[in-house]
């Protein structure tokens, strides 16, 4: 059997095999493709579809290809049958009954985003842990928050850590292993042979099999869902990345790069720079162009299969291994970023950064807060003029401007008591923020426990080997 035994036997232009084999890329979804095959076998042994001895033979024979150099084909799933056919002859066709390549990759490709939730999920729960242990030792150091990149109002870097906890332990949900299987819809309709979809469905740990055979070879919603979902989780990086990038710059100065992960210029011998960060930025352009990748090719295409699908190879296969990575890397890479807490106080020393926390203080005296506003406001403006940071302010300079400025209002401005007034839940006082910590810890043991509950290919893989025929 040469390259277009899946076009009934015909010959394939050589160029036309290159130009459209996908093995180039589904090669890497062998352990996948076997895994469906041993299912489907299994189901079509039980059923007594194909003879028991003849299953054995191919089952035997399906863990071989392992060590095998793959041929030539249009994909990976006529690479294997040939390798099949080479060692058993005609014998091996029958795996092939009641199946097409159209329901095959559908599941080699859900089998491949489980696997790939798996191991994201298990870099979240890491991420997580990571960002709840710092945030618990980072609790006194203090820092401006920003808006519009202008200090806004103190804050910890435990709140800065929580904070980007909060936005990963949201991603979760974007990374739900897909529980439908496609299998057994054939081409697009079904087959009159009498199949067991739900043996199948077990034999692979799915929830449920997919409802219609015209829509399941057509649908790419799983895969859809898992690009956006890393695109997510990459968007979120590379705004931590750029947090953490502008920190490190000698302007704000909160946070130095420790040795591990601080990078070098060819030419300029002071710099440390934070490429790590950058390009954990960077990567996420390749996420968001996959899911658009992705979202364009499923655009428009008719009901059932079309081989434009076959371009969901190059995207899809990339968002796993990126998404994993990128996780890693922000890992390792904020556990080697160091806080300066002394240019974090400096900056809220000078930054007026207390106004609103005079406003309040004022406001609790029972002075309307939009008066208070105006007063603190413009307080913030003679100190400016008199040189002196606002949390110095004489209550003499603020007494000039209304006589219900107190000692006690002005007190306010401390950065430490600041942070600690915000009691309320998702403030930066202690309390919140050892809510905020608990929190995290429990998203991070549920992305555990999701992931503990995600079937994986290795463990499939010794199960098909000893299920009965
Ligand atoms: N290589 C194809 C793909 O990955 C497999 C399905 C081909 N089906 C077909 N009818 N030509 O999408």
């Amino acid at each position: 059997m040469g390259a277009g035994a899946a076009s009934g036997g015909a010959q394939l232009l050589p160029e036309v095999l290159a130009f459209s084999s996908s093995l180039p890329l589904d090669r890497a979804l062998l352990k996948e493709d076997v895994i469906g095959s041993l299912a489907h076998l299994i189901m079509l042994a039980r059923t007594g579809i194909v003879p028991r001895e003849t299953a054995g033979r191919i089952r035997d024979e399906l863990f071989t290809v392992f060590g095998k150099e793959l041929p030539e084909e249009e994909d990976v799933h006529m690479a294997v049958e040939t390798l099949l056919t080479r060692a058993l002859g005609e014998e091996a066709g029958m795996l092939h009954t009641a199946r097409s390549r159209n329901d095959q990759i559908a599941l080699d490709l859900r089998l491949h985003v489980r696997e790939q939730c798996a191991l994201a999920l298990h870099e979240l729960f890491l991420l997580l842990q990571e960002l709840a242990d710092r945030a618990e030792r980072e609790r006194d150091t203090l820092l401006p928050g920003y808006t519009h990149r202008q200090r806004a109002q103190p804050v910890s870097a435990a709140y800065y850590l929580c904070a980007w906890g909060a936005m990963f332990q949201r991603d979760m949900r974007r990374l739900h292993p897909p529980s439908d299987l496609p299998l057994g819809v054939g081409a697009l309709a079904g087959t009159s042979l009498p199949i067991d979809r739900h043996l199948v469905r077990k034999l692979l740990h799915f929830g449920s099999i997919t409802a219609n055979g015209l829509d399941t070879v057509g649908d790419r919603d799983f895969a859809l869902d898992f690009a956006y979902g890393a695109t997510r989780v990459l968007l979120h990086a590379s705004r931590v990345a750029t947090d953490v990038i502008d920190f490190a710059t000698s302007e704000f100065g909160y946070v130095t790069l420790d040795d591990e992960i601080a990078m070098g210029s060819s030419m300029m011998p002071q710099k440390r720079n934070p490429d790590l960060f950058e390009l954990i930025r960077g990567k996420c352009g390749r996420a968001v162009g996959n899911l658009m990748s992705l979202l364009v090719t499923v655009k428009g295409l008719p009901g059932g299969y079309n081989r434009d699908l076959q371009e969901d190879r190059q995207p899809l296969l990339e968002t796993g291994p990126l998404l994993v990575s990128v996780l890693r890397m922000l890992r390792l890479g904020l556990g080697r970023v160091k806080f300066d807490g002394a240019r974090g106080r400096a900056a809220l020393e000078d930054g007026a950064t207390a106004a609103t926390d005079i406003a309040e203080a004022l406001a609790q005296t029972g002075v309307p807060f939009r008066t208070a506003y105006k007063l603190t406001g413009a307080l913030v403006r003679k100190c400016a003029e008199s040189g002196v940071s606002l949390s110095r302010a004489p209550l003499q300079l603020a007494q000039q401007i209304d006589p219900r400025f107190t000692a006690a209002v002005l007190g306010a401005a401390d950065a430490v008591a600041s942070v600690a007034r915000k009691k309320n839940a998702g403030g930066t006082s202690r309390e919140s923020i050892e809510e905020q910590i608990q929190f995290l810890r429990e998203r991070a043991h549920q992305a555990k426990s999701l992931m503990a509950h995600t079937p994986r290919l290795d463990a499939l893989l010794r199960e098909l080997k000893e299920a009965a025929l």
